[in-house]
């Protein structure tokens, strides 16, 4: 099991990105002590979502939010809300976090 990183490397309402071989590139981000990871395709146009590094979520760090056409999509879900891509949903990557305080690829 490929450990990621540690949940205090991911602050609430932060995301950051990860190479893998299993998923390709992938980002976690936290709401409320629980963690997302999607793969980086955004389901428009698959490419990847930030413009700058570990920058995933919009202004108002409420939603994942894709650089290139704005689509908006939910954090506990990867449903896209808004933009192109509306009711399509980011990639689920499975995550398990560990009693070390670790993030693992499943
Ligand atoms: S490529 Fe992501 S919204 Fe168009």
């Amino acid at each position: 099991m490929l450990k990621l990183c540690m949940t205090n490397d991911i602050p609430d309402r932060e995301a950051r990105a990860f190479d893998t071989t299993a998923y390709g590139t992938l980002f976690i981000t936290q709401r409320d002590g629980q963690f997302f990871a999607y793969k980086n395709i955004c389901p428009h146009l698959q490419v990847e979502l930030e413009f700058l590094e570990n920058e995933f979520l919009d202004q108002d760090k409420e939603f994942i939010q894709c650089s290139t056409h704005g689509a908006l999509f939910q954090v506990e879900t990867g449903e896209c809300i808004s933009g192109p891509c509306l009711g399509e949903s980011l990639t689920v990557v499975p995550i398990q976090v560990h009693s070390d305080g670790g993030i693992y690829l499943a």
